[in-house]
């Protein structure tokens, strides 16, 4: 039996094609993912250029699959896309390393990460997201995504980075180009509908990779004239434990931030918000009891697991499920999955803040790739939730809720909101 989630599409008969950005569109394919979990947990797709990939959808097997990192490698492509050697090479970031280099490159950037480094950032957060929050009340009627959501992430992460509020809503639109270039409302370079082949040894196959390098270098040159106590200073500085990032690991890692902090935390805000609306039980709860926060930031967390998958590569021939991985096989993690396999979660198309245990893979787990911003992901979550509530006495939806175009980020694009001040 297929049970039920509130965002699932009516579209969705257990058989949807997850390799269609379309597909996604209406809601993501929970109930397919269901009879995956429970009728073909390890499963072969053919995609329309002739490759194909293997598909990991229970819980056990996605966090075995991600800690075994010898087995399955990041080195030849964390997305579904194919590329060949000399676009590996070229489009390389953290990401698309292992071991033992990925623990040099990973040290030189976790410094300003960890839970420490970013709480000492609460203060400035707080006061930027409340006078965004208090901006967007004014209006009554608005779209959140739009005058909250979409605002904030940058605009957070430019604190750590030390860059302007300006230059942070530069990002915001290049971020978009980049991660969600499947969807025509953010770029003109759609992958899958456009030729992109001149673009192809440039991040995300879009001309903006360009633009971001650019910007990397002119602020690479001015921090090492005049370093400061931001990252982006730390990353450039000599270290007594190894060597700062060179030019080309330092435009890598700086398109990478301003692509993995973008929407992952902004859809994440929007898709809490939405579950909290689709929920008033758990929004009056979580108002009545504030110390639920927390446990309240996980199961949002856990509910949108807003990066659908990760892929990697199978390094030699192996037996899983009962299927047969060849060496070379691409092999996807599919997190949204895993996130609701009731091998692992009691009743997990509930709804619930006070969850526990919730040990969700939104950010994946227990692998060298465990996301470098879940410390800072979780604080801007905490803050938003807590000053949205905090300044209102009532939030409804104003409007129909639309979905990206990606079968990589799901999430809600649009979500028109009534507010009522406290
Ligand atoms: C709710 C928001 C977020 C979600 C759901 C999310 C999700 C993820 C996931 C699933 C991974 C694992 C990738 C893999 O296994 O190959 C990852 C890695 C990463 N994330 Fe996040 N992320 C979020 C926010 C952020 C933010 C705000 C930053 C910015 C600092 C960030 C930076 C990174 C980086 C740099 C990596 C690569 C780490 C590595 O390869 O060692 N993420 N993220």
């Amino acid at each position: 039996m297929i049970e039920n989630h509130p965002w699932m599409p009516d579209s969705d008969d257990g058989f949807v094609d997850l390799t269609s950005h379309d597909a996604w569109v209406p809601g993501a394919p929970y109930a397919t993912f269901q009879r995956l979990r429970d009728e073909d947990p390890v499963s072969w797709w053919d995609e329309e250029d002739g490759s194909g990939f293997w598909s990991l959808t229970r819980y056990a097997d996605v966090i075995w699959a991600n800690h075994e990192w010898e087995t399955f490698t990041s080195s030849l492509g964390i997305r579904l896309e194919e590329m060949d050697a000399e676009e590996t090479e070229a489009r390389r970031t953290l990401m698309e390393n292992d071991p033992p280099h990925h623990t040099r490159l990973r040290r030189l950037l976790s410094r300003g990460f960890t839970r420490r480094s970013v709480e000492a950032y609460e203060d400035p957060i707080r006061e930027l997201t409340v006078g965004i929050i208090d901006d967007a009340l004014q209006l009554g009627e608005f779209d959140y995504v739009e005058e909250v959501s979409r605002v904030l992430p940058m605009r957070m992460l430019g604190r750590l980075l030390g860059v302007s509020d300006e230059d942070a809503a530069q990002f915001v639109v290049w971020g978009d180009q980049l991660l969600s270039n499947t969807d025509p409302e953010y770029t003109d370079h759609v992958v899958d509908q456009v030729d992109t082949d001149e673009w192809r040894l440039i991040p995300f196959r879009s001309p903006t990779g360009l633009e971001v390098f650019k910007y990397a270098e002119e602020v690479a040159a001015k921090r090492r004239a005049c370093p400061g106590e931001d990252v982006i200073s730390q990353l450039l500085a000599p270290t007594t434990s190894g060597e700062p990032a060179t030019d080309l690991e330092f435009k890598n890692f700086f398109t990478l931030l301003v692509a993995a902090g973008n929407d992952t935390t902004r859809y994440t805000l929007t898709g809490g918000l939405k579950a909290m609306l689709d929920h008033p039980d758990q929004m009056a709860l979580l108002r009545a009891d504030p110390t639920l926060m927390d446990s309240a930031v996980e199961e949002i967390l856990r509910w949108t697991t807003v990066t659908t998958h990760f892929r990697r590569t199978a390094t030699c021939d192996l037996e899983l499920g009962g299927r047969q991985i060849s060496k070379g096989d691409k092999v996807v993690l599919w997190w949204i999955s895993a996130d609701y396999d009731n091998r692992n979660f009691d009743d997990p198309y509930r709804f619930d803040i006070t969850r526990d245990p919730n040990d969700h893979v939104a950010f994946g787990r227990n692998g060298p790739h465990l996301c470098l911003g879940s410390w800072l992901a979780r604080m801007e979550i905490r803050i938003t939730m807590q000053e949205l509530l905090d300044r209102t006495s009532d939030i409804e939806i104003a409007g129909p809720a639309e979905r990206l175009r990606s079968n990589f980020i799901s999430g809600f694009k649009h979500l028109p909101v009534r507010c009522t001040p406290a």
